[in-house]
């Protein structure tokens, strides 16, 4: 048996197609939504992800401005730079890319983004309402798998989930998401002990890792739904993700491929939240 590809770019060619009506629609009521990007120095990855996001920007009509600045720039100017965004009518999204140097403290920058601007959903504001249970704006890569999920028929009421992950960006909210629609989570990390053994009780299993095809076919349950978050890159140079694709496929029932999985969807989310924070600037 071979895994049920979930195959972001397909989901996400299906929503490109949606949010352009959206934009339309903004565009005749005057309003163009508008998303910036704040870029700090000259890391390759982080270049790569910024200018995704502008290409897919400008695809849908959306306008788009990235700011980069460079490595020394001082926490204050870089403050300054935020709050000229909160007050630029023009724009609806603000997102700065991390990681952030290190003279500069990322809470301090991401809690002076007006919350209904920040289409990451990182404000503390932002992730105080998802812990809630009362979700404004969301991180885009749990929000993306969500989506994935719920598209592909994942059934997560009463399942067992675990994820392997827990940062702020993605496993902390993906648990709480995951948890929203009644499933029950564990959240697993680097210094779990017998992490196999507990990966394989999982029907949904996450791996936000950051270790290239970490995970192999002796952490998966047959049939389990498989979600790769991973971005490495091998001794070639080449994109790979957390999850042993090529063996996994051959026992999951549902797997998410590096690349083209995971990686669009967030994109998407990004798009359909500043969208949503530009519907919300008419009312
Ligand atoms: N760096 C890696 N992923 C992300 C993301 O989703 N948002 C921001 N702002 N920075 C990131």
């Amino acid at each position: 048996m071979s895994a049920i590809l979930m195959s972001g770019k397909e989901l996400s060619d299906v929503l490109n197609e949606k949010m352009k009506k959206s934009v339309e629609e903004l565009v005749e009521k005057g309003v163009i939504p508008g998303l910036a990007v704040v870029l700090v120095g000259e890391d390759p990855a982080s270049q790569t992800y910024v200018r995704n996001k502008e290409i897919r920007a400008k695809k849908l009509g959306i306008h788009s401005v990235v700011e980069r600045y460079p490595e020394t720039i001082k926490e204050s100017e870089l403050l300054n730079v935020v709050d000229r965004l909160n007050a630029d009518d023009q724009i609806h999204g603000i997102l700065v890319q991390l990681p952030l140097p290190k003279q500069i403290n990322e809470n301090r920058i991401l809690m002076a983004i007006d919350p209904s601007k920040d289409v990451d959903g990182f404000h503390p504001i932002n992730m105080g309402k998802l812990f809630i249970g009362q979700p404004d704006r969301i991180p885009c890569t749990p929000y993306g798998i969500m989506k994935m999920l719920d598209h592909y028929g994942v059934e997560l009421e009463g399942k067992r989930a675990v994820v392997i992950g827990r940062s702020n960006i993605v496993g902390k909210p993906m648990a709480q998401l995951l948890m929203m629609k009644n499933a029950t989570v564990t959240i697993a990390h680097s210094r779990t002990k017998h992490l196999q053994e507990l990966a394989r009780q999982a029907d949904i299993l996450v791996v936000a890792i950051g270790r290239g095809h970490f995970v192999t076919k002796d952490f998966v349950k047959p049939g389990a739904a498989v979600v790769d978050v991973g971005m490495n890159r091998d001794e070639n140079g080449k994109l790979i993700g957390d999850v042993k694709m090529d063996e996994v496929k051959e026992v999951a029932g549902f797997l998410t491929p590096v690349p083209k999985g995971v990686g669009p969807m967030t994109i998407t989310m990004l798009m359909y939240q500043t969208i949503e924070s530009a519907k919300q600037s008419l009312k």
